[in-house]
Order: structure tokens, then sequence, then C-alpha cells
């Protein structure tokens, strides 16, 4: 291969084809410039709004060197502050042994070291023998950090840059794409995390492409051939599959097999998913389709299969008082199935649950990451189950996951190899990966993808 000196710097130069150099996901001066130019730049997804509904209760997001408490103020809006005290620097509130973050209610914050002490505003509200600073304790001096901090889609976002742009430009054409969802509404059927040995970008470009599907979980296959497309938009992008033709306005994510009689393949597929991964799917839509057999003749068009698949789904739904949203079908088909936004959280969005991944680095080590996935649906008012990010095993994931981890793990083994020139990613399929590398390599300033001669 010979290393072309093109940089790749727009979105055009993503559609011919590129290679990105292992140093991006391997060296550990890349991974501590991540950390000064892109993490303590970026947007990034910090939690849950309905983790903190009532004023005090807080969460922490850690991120590398960095920790953020984001808590309900008493006025209903959100504040985030360092997790840090002002006094000699000791990390306010600990995480918990085992925990992904710290989590509670809290009326003061107080330092387990000293005893100083802050409001739900960050105020410093007590100092041990205050006088003896003789008046230099000014409250600009003692109170917590302030972070910037938003909410969008029912997520809580940070960043750590006070002269950065606002969410609202981070996030660009994603509300507009993802808000017709209600994605705020929707609440987790589980979810889970894990410590995983490799880059947090190898950990997304396991599941932001979907050219490994045939080959990964080769189980899918027997359900039809799906091929997928990505799309670059600024920071952004996102990925979706080519509809067979008569259902190019389907309900993207929820697709039908593609079988001889799709009645069966939706069925089995159904089934398979909900078993294998569960996820990208709920039990009033494999019930749904578990009835399509019965409901519908034999020789009945797949437009028409789908179409009475999902009514039969929403109005089963609609039933026990869960109102799917109604997205017009040119726009699920223009949202595709997934979006990675910019830097490191995939939203798998569909009208009626979501799987979501994130990750991140853990500490300044290039090789491992926080790795996490959450499993979203429509419950019906106050019955969603109580969740909490569970720290799952590998082996413990659910069996489709467990095939994405096996390359992932091989993957950040392979590229320190001497031998290996670079990658090679599908200008098609995964140019998202293009993308991640493209931006990233404009905030850190190097290891830009290049065009391939
Ligand atoms: S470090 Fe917090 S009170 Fe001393
Ligand atoms: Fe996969």
């Amino acid at each position: 291969m010979s290393r072309s000196d093109r940089i790749v710097d727009t979105a055009e130069q993503l559609e011919a084809p590129f290679t990105i150099s292992p140093e991006a996901y391997v060296s550990r001066d890349h991974a501590r410039m991540e950390r000064d130019r892109l993490w303590r730049k970026a947007w990034l997804q910090a939690g849950r709004e309905e983790d903190i509904p009532e004023a005090g209760d807080f969460v922490t997001y850690d991120i590398g060197d960095d920790s953020i408490i984001v808590l309900r103020a008493d006025d209903g809006t959100i504040r985030a502050f360092h997790n840090v005290c002002t006094h000699r620097g000791r990390r306010l509130v600990d995480t918990p042994q085992g925990k992904r973050n710290a989590s509670g209610n809290r009326r003061n914050f107080i330092c387990g070291f000293h005893g100083w002490t802050f409001d739900r505003e960050g105020q410093c509200t007590f100092v041990q023998h205050q006088d003896d600073w003789q008046g230099a304790l000014t409250p600009e001096r003692t109170a917590l950090g302030k972070v910037r901090c938003g909410n969008w889609g029912g997520w809580l976002w940070i960043s750590l840059d006070p002269d950065g742009p606002s969410l609202e430009e981070w996030l660009g054409p994603i509300p507009e794409m993802l808000d017709p969802f209600g994605l705020q509404n929707m609440r987790c059927r589980w979810r889970k995390w894990i410590v995983f040995d490799c880059n947090w970008k190898v950990a997304l470009e396991a599941f932001n492409e979907t050219y490994h599907v045939q080959t990964t979980h080769p189980e899918f296959n027997q359900f039809g051939q799906f091929r997928g497309w990505a799309r670059n938009h600024g920071l952004h992008t996102n990925i979706g599959y080519e509809a067979p033709k008569g259902q190019e306005q389907d309900q993207a994510k929820l697709r039908l097999g593609s079988g001889e009689d799709p009645r069966q393949s939706t069925a089995d597929m159904q089934v398979f998913t909900w078993v294998n991964a569960n996820t990208n799917t709920t039990r009033t839509l494999v019930d749904a389709a578990l009835r399509l057999k019965d409901e519908l003749p034999e020789d009945t068009p797949a437009p028409e299969v789908s179409a009475h698949w999902l009514k039969s789904a929403r109005e089963a739904d609609a039933r026990r008082g869960v109102v799917w949203p109604v997205v017009q079908p040119a726009h699920v088909a223009k949202s595709g199935t997934a979006w990675q936004v910019f830097p490191n959280f995939q939203i798998g969005h569909a009208v009626n649950n979501m799987l979501c991944y994130a990750a991140r680095p853990f500490g300044d080590d290039p090789d491992k990451c926080i790795f996490e996935a959450a499993v979203y649906e429509l419950y019906p008012e106050g019955e969603a189950p109580q969740t909490e990010w569970e720290y799952t095993a590998a082996e413990d994931w659910p069996p489709v996951l467990q095939q994405d981890f096996a390359n992932m793990r091989a993957v950040q083994q392979g590229m320190k190899n001497i031998g290996f020139r670079g990658t090679l990613p599908n200008p098609y399929m995964e140019r998202a990966i293009g993308s991640l590398h493209m931006n990233l390599a404009r905030f850190i300033g190097s290891a830009f993808p290049r065009n391939l001669d």
C-alpha cells in the first residue's frame, strides 16, 4: 500500500477509499492529546434525566482524569460542577467500589477530608476555623467550579470547555432528525457496563457499521441480506439499511425478515433478536410478529406484512397505554437506524425502543475503555422498571454482543502488530469510522485519515 499525503479533511474525501494509522488507537501520547483536546472540549452525554428527578438528586460522570457532579437544583433545572473540593483538591464525591458512578440525593456535599460543605448551588457554606484565612476565603475562591450542562433527548450533557460551542450548535441536525421519535419518553429495560480491553474507538467502531453483520453474526443471514449505508453530517454520522424494493419508506430498524415467507422470517428474526440480543425490539413487536401467520394469508406481499405487523403492534401497545409517536415514513427512512453522536455516543432509535452505546477511555490507557450499552422502550405510565448500571463480565452479555466483543479484543491486539499497515475501512458501509477519525483529528491536530492513491 502506498501512503498518500492527501489527508481526509472533508466529507467528500470520505467517499473515496482511505486508511487510518493504528497510532490513533494504540498510542499513549494520542490518548493524552485526546484528554486535553477532545474530552475537555466536547459535549458529552453524562446520564439520563429520569435518574435525577427530584431537587438534590445527582449523578457523577468520570471522563479520564476529570469527574463532574450533575445535579437537579431546587428550581428543577440541571447544574453541573467539577467534582473536586476547593480546599485541597480531594475528589468531593467518591464513586462506590465497583459502581459506574456515584448517585443519590444531597442537600449539602460535605468533603470527607476537613468537612468543607457545599450547597446545591455549589456555594461553600461551611469552613471549619474560617477566620484563620483572615478574610481571604471569598465565595469566588471557595465555590465549586461550574461546568456547562444542558439536556436534550432525555439525556444530561456536559462540556468542560467554558468557551466552546453551545449544545445546540454541537448537536447540529440531530434534534431535528430524532425529536420526532420522542426519545425522552423512553425508559431503560436494561443497562450494562464493562471495562474492556480495547481503545474506546475500537469499541464504538464494532457497532457503527453494518459491514460486519454477515460474518460476525452469521445467524442473521438466514433472515436475509441487508446492505447498509453511512452518511456524514458534520461532526456526526448516521447509518441505515437500504430498504428492499417497495419498502423504501418502511419503519427503518423495525424491518422485516426477507425470507421466502416474510410472515415466518419476520417472526423468526424477532424471536432470535429477543432471545440472543435483547435489543432493537420489544415484547409487543415479538408477539405481533408471532401472530402474522394467523392473521395474514400465505402469499401476502412483504410491504403489506410490514404494514400489518407494525399496525398490530402499535394497536396492542396503545391498548396498554403505550402510545408510539407517529413519524412520517420519509423521515424514518432519512433518519436511518442509528446516529453516531461525536465523539462517543450512538443512538439506535426507533418509534418505540432504542439501543444506545457509549465508550470512553479508562484513565489514559489507550488499551482500555469503559463500554456501556442501554436498551430503552416505552412503558405505560409508572410501569417502567427501576434499573441500575450493572457491571457485567463479558461472558454474561447477550450472545450477539459477545460476538462483537470477540472482535474488539482481537482488533486492539492485532493493530499493535509490527506488520500492520493501517486500517482499510469500506468507504461506503464503514464511512462513519472515517468521519469519527476525521473529526477527531481536527480536534487533536494529527492522525488524520488519508486517501489511498
Ligand atoms: S480537601 Fe476538602 S475539606 Fe479539605
Ligand atoms: Fe455486531
